[in-house]
C-alpha cells in the first residue's frame, strides 16, 4: 500500500478507534449506571403512589380481617406487569396476606422496623425492587404493605438505551473521522501554500541580499527535508527517464550499432583533441584546455569514427599520414583524427577574428563589445567550406551522422546538407545563445541562422538557450516554428531544437591515484603552505567571461571582513593561457596579474600570499590533484554555457568533502542546486560565499557533495551524447518512412485487371 493511503486510513481509523474505546470503557458503564438510577427513582415513586392508593382499602379491610377482599385487591393491583407481587405483614411481623407470586424467601423482612424502606434484592426469580410501606390509621400501626417490582423491564430498557447510545457514538465517530480527514487535507494544502509563500519570500530576500545569505530561521528546518524530498523526487524522475539509468561507453556503442545501424560518426570542431608540439624533449602530445574536448573526446573513444579538427600544433604536420590522419589516443588508438590545415591569414580571420572577437563576445553577456569585420567574415565562410568539404570527403556513405561542434561552424551544417541531403547533422552550440536583440547586432545574423538550420538537431545546454534561439529565428527569418514541439521548418527541412546539458566522464576508481589526504599535503607542500592552510581553487582558461577579476575582488573583501583569515587562507588560480594574440585577452591577463599583485601586497604575510596565480597549462592529472587538495572550488563565470570545471571538481571528490561556489550565470547552476550559488557581480556576496564555504560543517559538505555526485554520475557525458543520438535515430527512421511514402505516392498507378 502507498504511504499516502496508509496515512489517510490512519487519519480515519484513529478517531473511530478512539471513540469506540471510550465507548466500551467509559460511556457504556456510565450509561448503565445512570439509567439504573433513573429507573430506580421511577420505581420508588411508583411504589409510593401504589402504596398510597392501597392505603385506604387496607385501612378498611385489615381491621376486619377481610381476606377475600384483600386478596382481590392485591390480585387486581399486580395486573400491572411491572408489579410482581404484594404482601401484608401485621404489626408483629406475621405475613397475613400475599399474592401467589410473592417470593417465599422474602417473608416479612425485618419485623421490628415500621418505617418505609426500599431495597434491591437479587432473588432466584431475578432482581427485585422491594418497597415496604407502613399501613396505619392515625397513629395506630396496622402493619406494612410490601410491594415487589420485577426489574427485568429495567434490563430491557437498559439494553435499548445502550443500543441507542452506541449507535449515536458510532455515527459521531464516523462524522468526526470524516471531519478529521477533510480538515487534515485542507490544512495540508494550507501548509503547502504557506511553505511556497515562505520559499518565495526567502528567494526574493536572497536575491536582494545575496544567494549566500542563509535561509531565514523559520524556513531552515524545512530546507533539509525539502532537499531530501526533492532528491528522492529527482531520483525517481531520472529513473523513469526515457533512457536507462546509467549510460556507459558500451551502451553508447550498442546504441550506435543497434539504433543507427553502425552508421559512421564524424565529428567536426575547431579545437583538436590531441596537439602534437615540438619541444626541447622532442615531439610531445597534450590535451587542450577546452570544455568541448573534455566532453566529446570520451564519446569519440566509445563511437570510433573520425574527428575533423584544425591541426594547430607545431608538430601536427609531422605526425599525420598522407591523408592528414592520425590514430588517437596515442598508445591506445580508437578513432581517427583528421587534421585540416589553416593558413595564418585564415586562422586570423576565422578563429581569432569572426569566431572569437565577434561571436564569442556576442553570445556571452560579459560586457565586451563584439567586433565584426567583413574580412573576418569572408575567412569564416571560407574555412567553414573547407571543413564541410573535409566532412564530405571523409564520409563513406551518403547518410553519415555528423556531429558539428560550436560557434566556429555555424555555416557548416547547411554546406554539408547541400552536398549530403540524407546526412543526419547534429550541431551542438557549446556557448550561450543570447536574446534576439543582442544577437541582432551581428551583421550576418540571417546567414548564421540559415547555416544552423541545415542541422537535423540543434542542441544547447539549457532550455533557456533553446528559447532564445527560437525567438531569434522568429525575429529575423521567415520560417514555421512549432514552439510546443521545439521545431523549425525551413527550406523544406525540419530542425529539432533541444537542450542536452553536457557533462563529463565519471572517473573509475583507481587505487594507484593518490588519496585526498596525500593530495592535500602534496599540494600544500608544493606551494610552501602549512598543512592546515585553507585553500580555494579556481581553474579556468584566462578568459574575460570567467569572472576571475570578480573572484579576486571577493577574496579581497573576505580578508577585509575576516582579518583572522590573513595568512591562513589562499586562492590558487590556475589560468590556462588562451587566445593570447587577441588584445582583449592580453589586456585581461594584464588586469588579472595586476589585481593579484595588488591584493597580495595589501595582505602580504610571511606565510603566504592570498592569491597564488598560476598562468600555465596544467594537464588533467595535475588539475585533478588540485581539485582533491582544495577546500573550496570557485566558479564565478559572468556567463557560461555549462562550465565543466564545476562537474570535474565534484567527480574528483570521492571523499564527499569540499564546497562548490557556482555562478548563477552558468548552465551548471541549473543542475547543481547544492552548490553555493552566487551572482559573481556582487562582490560582497562572493566574499560571504567564500566565508560560508570555509566554515561549512563537514556534515553539510557531505550532504551537498553526495547529492551533486549522484547527479553528475548519472548525467554523464555518455547520456549527453546518447540522448542526441537516440533523437537522431528517431528522426532518421521518420525520414526514411516519409521518403518511402513519398516515393510510393509518386509511382504510376498500375491498372488492376
Ligand atoms: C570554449 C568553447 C570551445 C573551445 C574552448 C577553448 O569551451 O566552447 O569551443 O574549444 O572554449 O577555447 P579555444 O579557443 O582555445 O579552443
Amino acid at each position: 500500500m502507498q504511504l499516502g493511503s496508509i496515512r489517510l486510513s490512519l487519519r480515519f481509523i484513529f478517531p473511530v478507534a478512539l471513540i469506540l474505546g471510550l465507548l466500551a470503557y467509559g460511556v457504556v458503564p456510565l450509561v448503565d449506571d445512570m439509567t439504573l438510577r433513573w429507573f430506580m427513582r421511577d420505581l420508588d415513586t411508583r411504589s409510593q403512589l401504589l402504596a398510597g392508593a392501597l392505603q385506604s382499602p387496607l385501612q378498611e379491610y385489615v381491621p376486619t380481617r377481610d381476606k377475600r377482599k384483600i386478596t382481590q385487591l392485591f390480585d387486581r393491583a399486580i395486573q400491572d406487569e411491572r408489579l410482581y407481587a404484594l404482601a401484608f405483614c401485621d404489626a408483629s411481623g406475621k405475613l397475613l396476606y400475599k399474592t401467589k407470586t410473592y417470593p417465599t424467601s422474602l417473608a416479612c423482612l425485618e419485623p421490628g422496623d415500621h418505617d418505609a424502606k426500599r431495597s434491591l434484592l437479587r432473588l432466584p426469580q431475578g432482581s427485585m425492587h422491594v418497597m415496604e410501606s407502613p399501613v396505619q390509621i392515625d397513629t395506630q400501626y396496622l402493619g406494612k404493605l410490601i410491594l415487589v417490582h420485577d426489574m427485568k423491564f429495567i434490563d430491557h430498557r437498559n439494553a435499548d438505551a445502550r443500543k441507542y447510545v452506541i449507535a449515536l457514538f458510532v455515527v459521531l465517530a464516523l462524522i468526526m473521522s470524516l471531519l478529521t480527514v477533510i480538515i487534515a487535507h485542507l490544512s495540508w494544502r494550507g501548509v503547502i501554500h504557506a511553505v511556497k509563500e515562505m520559499l518565495r519570500k526567502d528567494a526574493r530576500r536572497r536575491s536582494l541580499f545575496g544567494f549566500n545569505e542563509p535561509s531565514s530561521a523559520n524556513i531552515q528546518p524545512l530546507v533539509g527535508d525539502l532537499r531530501a524530498m526533492l532528491r528522492e523526487f529527482n531520483a525517481d524522475q531520472r529513473a523513469s527517464d526515457d533512457t536507462s539509468h546509467m549510460w556507459t561507453p558500451e551502451k553508447l556503442r550498442t546504441l550506435l550499432h543497434d539504433d543507427l545501424a553502425g552508421d559512421e560518426v564524424l565529428v567536426v570542431s575547431n579545437r583538436e583533441p590531441y596537439i602534437h608540439a615540438r619541444t626541447d624533449k622532442g615531439v610531445q602530445v597534450s590535451r587542450p584546455a577546452s570544455g568541448l574536448v573534455t566532453a566529446v573526446e570520451p564519446v569519440m573513444r566509445a563511437c570510433s569514427g573520425t574527428w575533423i579538427a584544425h591541426g594547430s600544433g607545431s608538430a601536427d604536420h609531422e605526425t599525420v599520414d598522407r591523408n592528414d590522419r592520425v590514430q588517437v589516443p596515442p598508445g591506445r588508438p580508437s578513432y581517427t583524427l583528421r587534421r585540416v590545415w589553416l593558413s595564418e591569414e585564415e586562422e586570423q580571420g576565422f578563429y581569432y577574428g569572426f569566431a572569437n572577437e565577434g561571436l564569442w563576445p556576442l553570445c556571452h553577456i560579459a560586457h565586451v563589445r563584439p567586433v565584426f569585420r567583413s574580412a573576418d567574415w569572408e575567412q569564416y565562410v571560407e574555412v567553414n567550406q573547407r571543413f564541410a568539404d573535409a566532412v564530405i570527403k571523409e564520409a563513406h556513405t551518403d547518410d553519415p551522422v555528423v556531429l558539428v561542434q560550436d560557434y566556429h561552424f555555424a555555416l557548416l551544417p547547411r554546406m554539408v546538407r547541400e552536398a549530403l541531403p540524407k546526412a543526419t547533422i547534429i550541431t551542438f552550440w557549446h556557448i550561450p545563445w543570447p536574446n534576439p536583440e543582442s544577437f541582432g547586432i551581428c551583421p550576418w545574423r540571417e546567414d548564421i541562422l540559415e547555416g544552423l538550420l541545415g542541422s537535423t538537431i540543434l542542441g544547447f545546454h539549457t532550455p533557456f538557450h533553446c528559447k532564445n534561439f527560437l525567438e531569434t529565428v522568429d525575429r529575423y527569418m521567415e520560417t514555421r516554428i512549432e514552439s510546443e514541439a521545439s521545431t523549425i521548418f525551413y527550406g523544406g527541412k525540419l530542425t529539432q531544437v533541444e537542450s542536452y546539458p553536457i557533462s563529463i566522464t565519471w572517473p573509475e576508481h583507481d587505487s594507484d591515484r593518490p588519496s585526498v589526504a596525500q593530495c592535500r599535503s602534496a599540494i600544500r607542500q608544493e606551494l610552501g603552505l602549512p598543512e592546515n592552510h585553507l585553500l580555494a581553487l579556481g581553474v579556468d582558461r584566462l578568459d574575460y567571461t570567467k569572472g576571475i577579476i570578480e573572484r579576486f575582488q571577493a577574496v579581497e573583501r573576505l580578508l577585509e571582513q575576516e582579518p583572522n583569515l590573513i595568512g591562513r587562507f589562499s586562492l590558487v588560480q590556475i589560468a590556462a593561457p588562451s587566445r593570447s594574440s587577441l588584445d582583449e585577452y592580453q589586456n585581461f591577463e594584464a588586469r588579472v596579474r595586476a589585481l593579484a599583485e595588488r591584493i597580495n601586497q595589501r595582505f602580504a604575510n610571511k606565510v603566504c600570499a592570498p592569491i597564488i596565480l598560476k598562468v600555465a597549462h596544467h594537464n588533467a592529472e595535475q588539475v585533478n590533484d588540485y581539485y582533491r587538495a582544495a577546500d573550496v572550488c570557485v566558479v564565478t563565470s559572468l556567463h557560461d554555457g555549462m562550465n565543466l570545471v564545476a562537474k570535474e571538481f565534484i567527480a574528483a571528490r570521492d571523499d564527499e568533502r569540499g564546497v562548490l561556489i557556482l555562478s548563477q550565470f552558468t548552465g551548471a547552476a541549473r543542475e547543481l542546486h547544492e552548490a553555493l550559488i552566487v551572482n559573481p557581480y556582487h562582490i560582497e556576496q562572493g566574499a560571504e560565499a567564500l566565508h560560508r564555504a570555509l566554515t561549512m560543517p563537514e556534515i553539510e559538505q557531505r550532504e551537498r557533495m553526495r547529492s551533486m555526485r549522484s547527479l553528475v554520475k548519472d548525467f554523464n557525458v555518455y547520456r549527453w551524447a546518447g540522448r542526441m543520438l537516440l533523437d537522431a535515430s528517431r528522426l532518421r527512421r521518420r525520414e526514411r518512412i516519409m521518403h518511402k511514402i513519398h516515393s510510393h505516392s509518386h509511382q504510376p498507378l498500375r491498372r488492376v485487371v
